[in-house]
């Protein structure tokens, strides 16, 4: 294992790129994740943590959001009195005034998920340190976060202060918060605070470990612990801090229990709780790593992809989901999308499937508000929120921030972006399939199947003899409110036919769920028979001349748009022809029918037509979203187009790698790491379910020599080495 192609390493600091690299460098167990902000802060920082499930609707607030938890990172240290700050330029480097950083690396360990800087430091005294700063959020006990500073003494014999505090102005979304208090005594300082509209509770304790006195301190802004020690020439010093985090979502007194938590795992202490941590990281890569010869930058693409995916993943509780930026970032403020079915949730299917059942039990619990959105819709049935949280309604901002003009655009995917139900319907399906586990189906998959179906029978119209539906969104959000999307319809149709084979299935397998589902969803036959009818005479747009799927009604008739020309260009084509145009023209936000074609492959049609519909499709493509290369590398490579497949492979890697799209401050695009695994598994290397299990059927990229990974297939782990015979 080359140890290199584990690590996100920046060197020198890059101050211009600190928001970037504070979220590709964030660390997380699942539990929560935290944002990689300095230990002592900086200048444009944005030091956020975000724990599962922690929404709140602060005032003034169009919709509600994760609230960024108060920092637990503040450990400051000062040097011969001179405080440590990343400051680069001095005039005199020998006794510069303010102290000047001399050397900087950091690096993300993903194989431990841990997060180390090396800094050297010299005070204004002219004694010259190095720091080692290393923190991780365990993995082993998710309620442990640790630090560790090692302090060296390179020249001279310095005075090394160190401080830890919790502080109530470094909580920089103070509308969320309430009743804040912040104490300390000698063991420990505390935190506690509660959401201003939800009422979460949290509470934070943390414990300083020093080989000196620690004193505690606290006034009315701010706790803190801390310690002095004197270095000799060339010795070192090494202060671990100890953190426990609850919230009210896991116990009733979240203080209570944190400080006996901080207790218990301070007796273990940092080095003990840390190798178990690595122990779990073991165990996480073990069944999920995917190993690549012959392309460095697409094995630590892969691994970049399958880190943040896991470290968002909730382990332990399936009440919460995964947001569309994960927890490293505040983009769509925390919101859930069809981004966690269709992208992030099948590499956990295949490789974590306790984690899958979380993510879709998350959904099944919230089926109450997705009956509440069909109703007020008048429709039966469940109708899930385009964007979701802990309240199961909609969340989706009915209008956006303001454009630079001023003027703000209505935001219709709320209404009418309703394939969510079919793309959750798929995801259960998919679980299913590949783990075997009977029990999820019987108990929640059903239900979250049946009664999504139930809301497409109803909300489908039958028009001369057909079904059509109308005023949807599809994948594609540059068309708003359009007829016949063929995403939508097809996969509506593939719905209900699956819903009817479940339900049938059930009936033979599990009687007593059948009658009960057909009782409480009131699955009458003359129900069925519609379901069947629709199934029948679905409109499938589809142009017989060309022999091509057509997007949605109309779509040919709109201006054409060469966008392949429209290179080199930075950002959306969105943004050069205006919203208006936009909508008027023939440009594709994202994978639309390339992704049906990706979801239902041959079941599309033959060869010629997904080879048409690429063909026609992909040179009308922005990839406006992260959510649309991975996709068209995945369908480009199952249809052998070489090229596209790998240069699209190599777009989505770098989505936040390199920050293509120019807003990863905002977070990881969960969608677009799931798209990744999916393009490389599904994709390149052919992997699909048969009658005798996951097979596969490779078309590896020229260069790649071999593919090794594991899948868990009804239980049993399968391993595959695929070798490409062209090299
Ligand atoms: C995409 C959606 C996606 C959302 C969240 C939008 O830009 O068009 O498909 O669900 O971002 O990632």
């Amino acid at each position: 294992m080359i140890n290199r192609l584990w690590q996100i390493t920046e060197f020198p600091f890059q101050p211009a790129r600190l928001q970037h690299f504070e979220t590709i460098l964030a660390i997380g167990n699942g539990y929560l994740s935290a944002r990689a902000a300095f230990e002592e802060g900086h200048a444009g920082e944005t030091p956020a943590t975000l724990v599962h499930g922690i929404f709140n609707h602060a005032p003034g607030m169009a919709v509600p959001e994760l609230a960024v938890a108060p920092n637990w990172l503040p450990l400051r240290v000062t040097v011969d009195g001179t405080a440590f700050s990343m400051k680069t330029e001095a005039c005199d480097y020998l006794r510069p005034a303010g102290g000047v950083m001399l050397g900087y690396r950091r690096t993300l360990h993903m194989d431990t998920a841990s997060l180390r800087r090396e800094v050297l430091f010299r005070a204004e005294s002219g004694s010259t340190v190095r720091l080692e700063f290393e923190r991780f959020t365990s993995l082993d006990q998710p309620h442990i976060l640790g630090q560790r500073l090692m302090v060296t003494a390179l020249d001279g014999a310095p005075t090394v202060g160190i401080e830890v505090a919790f502080d109530r102005r470094d909580s920089n979304n103070s509308d969320h918060w309430r009743n804040v208090i912040a104490a300390a005594d000698a063991d420990q300082m505390t935190y506690s605070a509660a959401t201003s509209q939800s009422g979460y509770r949290i509470a934070f304790a943390s414990r300083l470990i020093a080989p000196a006195c620690v004193e505690a301190g606290a006034d009315e802004h701010r706790a803190t612990l801390a310690t002095t020690v004197r270095l000799e020439g060339g010795s070192s010093v090494t202060v671990d801090k100890l953190t426990a985090i609850y919230t009210s979502r896991d116990v009733e007194d979240p203080l209570q229990s944190a400080t006996v938590a901080l207790k218990d795992a301070a007796a273990d202490a940092y080095d003990a709780l840390y190798e178990q941590h690595c122990r779990r990281w073991r165990e996480a890569w073990d069944s999920c790593d995917i190993e690549i010869e012959g392309d460095d930058s697409a094995q630590l693409a892969l691994r970049f992809a399958a880190y943040h995916l896991l470290i968002a993943a909730p382990r332990q509780d399936d009440d919460v989901s995964i947001g569309a930026r994960t927890l490293s970032g505040m983009g769509y403020k925390g919101h859930v999308f069809w981004d966690t079915e269709l992208f992030a949730l099948p590499p956990l299917t295949l490789t974590q499937p306790t984690i899958a059942r979380n993510l879709l039990t998350y959904r099944y619990k919230r089926l109450a508000g997705a009956r509440q959105k069909a109703e007020a819709q008048g429709y039966a049935g469940a109708l899930f929120p385009w964007e979701s949280t802990d309240t199961g309604l909609e969340t989706t901002p009915q209008w956006s921030d303001p454009q630079p003009d001023g003027s703000r655009i209505r935001i219709w995917t709320g209404d009418t972006e309703q394939h969510i139900c079919s793309d959750i319907a798929y995801a259960a399906l998919q679980y299913w399939r590949w783990t075997g586990d009977d029990a999820f189906m019987l108990a929640m998959g059903a239900e979250l199947v049946l009664d999504t179906a139930v809301f497409w029978g109803e909300r489908v119209e039958a028009k001369n003899g057909r079904y059509e539906i109308s005023r949807q969104i599809g994948p594609d959000e540059y068309h708003e409110n359009i007829d016949n999307s063929v995403f939508t319809n097809r996969l509506v149709q593939w719905h209900l036919q699956q819903a009817l084979a479940l339900l049938e299935w059930l009936r033979v397998n599990a009687p007593d769920v059948a009658r009960r589902l057909v009782a409480e969803l009131e699955l009458r036959e003359a129900r069925l028979a519609h379901w069947r009818d629709i199934a029948a005479r679905m409109v499938i747009p589809f142009d017989s001349e060309r022999q091509l799927h057509i997007q949605f009604d109309g779509f040919f008739d709109l201006e054409y748009v060469p966008v392949l020309d429209y290179q080199p260009r930075v950002g959306g084509i969105w943004h050069m022809l205006g919203h208006e145009r936009a909508l008027r023209s023939q440009v594709i936000k994202q994978a639309d029918v390339v992704m049906l074609m990706a979801l239902l492959g041959e079941e599309v049609g033959p060869r010629e037509v997904m080879l048409n519909n690429f063909k026609t499709y992909y040179p009308r493509t922005d990839h406006g979203s992260s959510l649309s290369p991975a996709i068209h590398a995945w369908v480009a490579a199952r249809l052998g187009l070489d090229d596209i497949a790998y240069e699209m492979f190599a777009q989505a890697a770098s989505t936040d790698l390199e920050n293509n799209q120019g807003n990863v401050a905002d977070g990881i695009h969960a969608a677009a790491c799931g798209g990744l695994w999916q393009a490389a598994l599904f994709g390149f290397c052919g992997l699909h379910l048969t009658e005798d299990g996951p097979q596969v059927d490779p078309k590896l990229p020229a260069h790649w020599r071999r593919v090794s990974f594991s899948v868990t297939y009804r239980g049993e782990k399968h391993h595959f080495d695929v070798a490409n015979p062209a090299v």
